[in-house]
């Protein structure tokens, strides 16, 4: 398991070294940007998901505690750091060259972001990869329909910008994914509760953070709807792991079946019950 996860590391790696490296300095058509062309709705998207990529600090913090003695994901975890971290800066850089938002006000924005902490919504190395593949997945769609906005639009900054960083998001996601798909290998049912646990209790990590982060992107049309989640994120994701909606489904009951039976357990007895318990 040790050597594959390294194996896997290596080759996203090397990908990502040869062919998806891009830098905010050379590969944005910065030059072409039209303060003009985007409209107000388009820019709040774009600081919802600049400030959702700013809390690389924690992400980054809690995933190396969890992940710190295997070193393949460890080194990963670093890679992938520095990846976010361009995203947030390329974001923010956009915000401020194009006028939308004040020095002062991206002041605000970093304090606010410093003001609260992410923490690990799941416990487990296994669950957080199972987190990671479907909320990387979901982070692409997303910016990938604000790309093919951009691109109908003819705005060829918005469009570079959310084709490097959607690029990087489809190359995290199948990081997990494989990562999943060893887990699958290893530990087959386990898996699978896993990833039913973590679709039963999945938000995206802006959710209570961001101050009315869905409503906000719902208004601005930069959310992923339940549905487009479903459709677009989970299903192919379990397509690619070989993994059916009937197994999947069988576990789902089987964990609210055992959920069930703890809360009835341990619920208060009803007085009746307990004088009819109690009867000779
Ligand atoms: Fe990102
Ligand atoms: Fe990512």
């Amino acid at each position: 398991m040790r050597e594959k996860i390294y194996r896997i590391y290596l080759d996203f790696l090397e990908i990502a070294e040869t062919k998806r490296d891009w830098n905010i300095f050379n590969d944005i058509p910065w030059e072409k940007l039209r303060r003009a062309k985007v409209d107000d709705a388009t820019a709040q998207s774009v600081e919802i998901y600049c400030t959702e990529e700013m809390y690389v600090p924690d992400y980054s913090a809690e995933g190396l505690r969890m992940l710190r003695a295997i070193f393949g994901m460890a080194w990963f975890q670093t890679r992938w750091a520095f990846e976010e971290s361009r995203h947030s800066l390329v974001f923010r850089e956009y915000l401020t060259r194009a006028g939308f938002r004040s020095e002062a006000q991206l002041a605000e924005l970093e304090a606010s972001v410093s003001s609260r902490a992410w923490t690990l919504p799941f416990d487990t190395c296994r669950q957080m990869a199972c987190y990671g593949a479907l909320q990387e997945a979901a982070t692409y769609l997303a910016y990938k329909a604000q790309k093919d906005r951009a691109r109908a639009a003819g705005d060829e900054v918005l469009s570079a910008i959310f084709h490097h960083v959607g690029s990087d998001e489809a190359a995290h996601a199948a990081f997990y994914r494989a990562i999943v798909k060893l887990d699958l290998e290893e530990d087959r049912p386990g898996t699978i509760a896993d990833l039913v646990r973590v679709l039963a209790n999945f938000k995206m990590p802006g959710e209570g953070l961001i101050p009315d982060y869905r409503e906000r992107l719902q208004c601005s049309g930069g959310g992923l709807s339940a549905r487009a989640f479903l459709e677009k994120a989970v299903l192919p994701s379990l397509a690619m792991l070989r993994i059916s909606r009937a197994e999947l489904n069988l576990e789902r009951k089987r964990q609210t079946a055992g959920l069930a039976a703890v809360t009835a357990a341990a619920a208060p007895a009803i007085p009746g019950d307990r004088a009819m318990a109690a009867r000779p």
